[in-house]
């Protein structure tokens, strides 16, 4: 019976069975049906981990003509062999697509988000899109691996150059790239790296972009400066090879100490709030390690950022890098980026939206078509979060805390994804071979999905209906919608106030398409609607009842951010924190997820690591820690004239493509180069100057 039931529900016979027929059984969990197969178009050249980079000096090295000649000449700058590190990073030439590049030309953003400020240590965002990943470095990186043969798959080096372990396992010894300096000049060393783990990540009162907190890096971890190029970790575990997923882009990317310190509460007069505001969208050239410096500020018009004449990479022919000069970021929406960079009046983006799946798609595959449209695996993915604190975090009214109760019910969250449409919801999206049903947990696309330990609540409204009921909510006052039991919240109406990013399409379709099939439940939800930064406030502080969000990392990966997975910190969960004051409040099967996730991360045997994600898996979607909405494939969408776009990139997997493609080694071959330059030949200024040197 089982399986005379998938086969139809997959074969979307069911709608020929009458729905009573189907009622006994309809409600029974299963595996999710198996979703339409979506080749993806690039296939990726699976390489060995060391085959990308390696550190070391080469006899000569060179730069830009007109930086030579403009500002080496002219004494405004030391010559390029001085302002590199004794041992640059160098890109190997046989991981490059289409090996060595030239200078010149841009790459041009267009993004949906806007600048906070340049303190991404202190929790500002830049905007996305790349911004921020194009000026900072981390210790270590991980969005490359998309390409590394599994069994290779370890973190690369980056400023920490290399590592060693002690016999115990218990200290990690980093030794930092000798020598590379900020884009203003000064040094780069472990000052830089302990001011970020001291004054940002463990000061309670600092926390950075993506929420990196003592916790990301291990319960009780521990970091010290050695020397000027040798930090020190400590673990309570033997190995946690993993925290090195933890030292890459989003967490370990450390601020100019030098600019920064001297605004920190603990070396001045300012307030918490004021180091954060110090460095605000106007402050030009921000020192950066990264290779594109800012210059230009237009509000609600556009970024500009300059190549950084102190980056540490090259080429294997000495070349320093970047090879494009200038990056730039149109102020404008998430849609128009797609639509613009179709169209040939951007260069970049992330195909995401399924919205506009099907316009791309035709514009793509015109014989002039200006940009390539590559789709890869099933990575995007949206999950409905139910907030779990009941003891306090957010500070929740009384119908706030009726809802957090609800949230713990397991009866109510059964109702809720059994009561979810899933194939409507990725129709409203897009028609087409693109969304597959998802029930929560880990992404379809990762290597550690396993389908037969993902347990599926297909839809089925009247058996909803009946754990509604279980879990003690009737319409006491017969408008349709079920009402608090007499005594609790006045035993009004069950409202339920859902959080939802207004600057994307997507997260509003599926945000709408829920409240409308929850009406049908009987369950009132109330969408609260903000900008991508007001919303990620008012997540990081607990203010919702659910929220629908766009599935990060440690879904699409599992091993980068992985400590995202489960409450194991008290500030590593997207739904479930510790108030101020207090612990998490953890359900038991929670705790479950805890042990497991924290097993995986002190595991080794890749073995046991897959067992373990298929217990997370059952676990997460049986208990629905979250409640799938839909996921589908996204598409990189790049202009013709570069070069070096490695062959497969995904949209999103340790990282976004930004970072995937390497855009540091990207380039625009002599013959295709575009005069888009809107600050030809200039260098980034002095920091908090306006505008670039001269
Ligand atoms: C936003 C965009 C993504 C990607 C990231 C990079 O989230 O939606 O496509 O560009 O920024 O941080
Ligand atoms: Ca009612």
């Amino acid at each position: 019976m089982r399986n005379l039931r998938n086969i139809g529900l997959a074969a979307g016979l069911a709608l020929s069975v009458s729905v009573s027929a189907l009622s006994a059984y309809a409600s029974e969990p299963t595996v999710p049906p198996a979703p339409t197969p979506f080749p993806a178009e690039g296939k990726i050249n699976y390489v060995a981990r060391d085959s990308i980079l390696e550190f070391k000096a080469l006899p000569q090295y060179h730069e830009p003509d007109w930086v030579t000649e403009k500002y080496v000449k002219t004494g405004k700058l030391p010559p390029v062999k001085d302002r590199l590190p004794k041992e640059p990073l160098v890109f190997k030439t046989g991981n490059m697509q289409d090996g060595i590049g030239v200078y010149g030309d841009t790459m041009r953003h267009v993004i949906g988000g806007r600048p906070e400020g340049w303190n991404y240590g202190a929790g500002q965002t830049q905007g996305w899109g790349g911004i921020d990943i194009g000026l900072s470095e981390c210790l270590t990186r991980t969005a490359p691996l998309f390409q590394v043969e599994a069994k290779d798959t370890e973190p690369l080096p980056n400023l920490a150059r290399s590592w060693d372990w002690s016999s115990d396992g218990h200290k990690l010894t980093m030794h930092l790239v000798e020598g590379a300096k900020w884009s203003d000049g000064v040094a780069f060393n472990a000052d830089d790296v302990m001011f970020y783990w001291d004054d940002e990540v463990v000061d309670p009162n600092v926390s950075p972009l993506n929420g990196a907190t003592q916790e990301t890096f291990g319960v009780g971890t521990t970091l010290k400066k050695i020397d000027d190029y040798t930090v020190e970790w400590t673990f309570k575990e033997a190995f946690p090879k993993q925290y090195l997923y933890a030292m890459a882009y989003g967490t370990f990317c450390p601020g100019p100490a030098h600019i920064l310190k001297p605004q920190h509460p603990k070396y001045s007069k300012n307030t918490y709030d004021q180091f954060k505001n110090a460095f605000p969208p106007e402050f030009m050239n921000m020192p950066v390690m990264g290779a594109w410096v800012p210059v230009e500020y237009r509000p609600d018009d556009i970024i500009v950022m300059r190549r950084n004449p102190y980056y540490w990479k090259v080429d294997e022919k000495g070349n320093q890098l970047p090879y494009l000069n200038e990056l730039q970021y149109k102020l404008s929406t998430w849609a128009d980026r797609d639509v613009q960079a179709v169209a040939g009046s951007a260069d970049f983006s992330n195909l995401e939206q399924p919205e506009n799946f099907v316009a791309s798609l035709k514009r793509a595959a015109e014989a002039n078509a200006p940009a390539r449209l590559a789709f890869g695996p099933r990575l995007i993915g949206y999950n409905l979060r139910m907030n779990f604190s009941a003891n306090g975090w957010g500070n929740p009214d009384e119908r706030g805390q009726a809802v957090r109760e609800l949230n713990r019910n397991e009866d109510f969250r059964k109702a809720v994804t059994m009561a979810l449409d899933r194939k409507a919801l990725g129709d409203s999206l897009v028609k087409g071979p693109f969304t597959a049903i998802y029930a929560g947990g880990l992404s379809s696309g990762t290597s550690f999905y396993d389908r037969d330990s993902t347990v599926y609540y297909p839809f089925d409204l009247e058996g909803a209906k009946a754990e509604l009921a279980k879990a003690g909510l009737k319409d006491t006052d017969g408008d349709g919608f079920v009402n608090f039991p007499a005594g609790t919240a006045g035993g009004k109406n069950v409202e339920v106030v859902m959080l939802v990013n207004n600057d994307y399409t997507t997260d509003k379709s599926l945000a709408e398409g829920v409240v409308a099939q929850m009406e049908k439940l009987g369950i009132r939800v109330v969408l609260n609607g903000l900008n991508g930064t007001q919303r990620d406030a008012s997540q990081y502080s607990g203010r919702f009842d659910w929220l629908v969000r766009r599935n990060d990392q440690e879904l699409t990966s599992v091993v980068q951010n992985t400590e995202q997975l489960a409450p194991v910190g008290p500030k590593t969960s997207w739904n479930h924190r510790a108030p101020e004051s207090g612990e998490v409040d953890l359900m038991p099967f929670e705790k479950d997820l805890v042990d497991i996730v924290n097993k995986f991360v002190s595991s080794e045997d890749n073995d046991q690591r897959a067992s373990l994600m298929k217990q997370f898996q059952k676990i997460s979607t049986e208990h629905v820690y979250n409640v799938g909405l839909t996921e589908y494939p996204g598409a990189l969408i790049i202009n013709k004239r570069f070069s070096n776009i490695p062959q497969g990139t995904p949209i999103f997997m340790f990282n976004w493509a930004e970072d995937s493609i390497i855009r540091e080694r990207v380039f625009v071959a002599a013959d295709k180069q575009a005069k888009y330059e809107l600050f030809p030949e200039e260098l980034p200024g002095k920091p908090g100057d306006k505008g670039p040197m001269d």
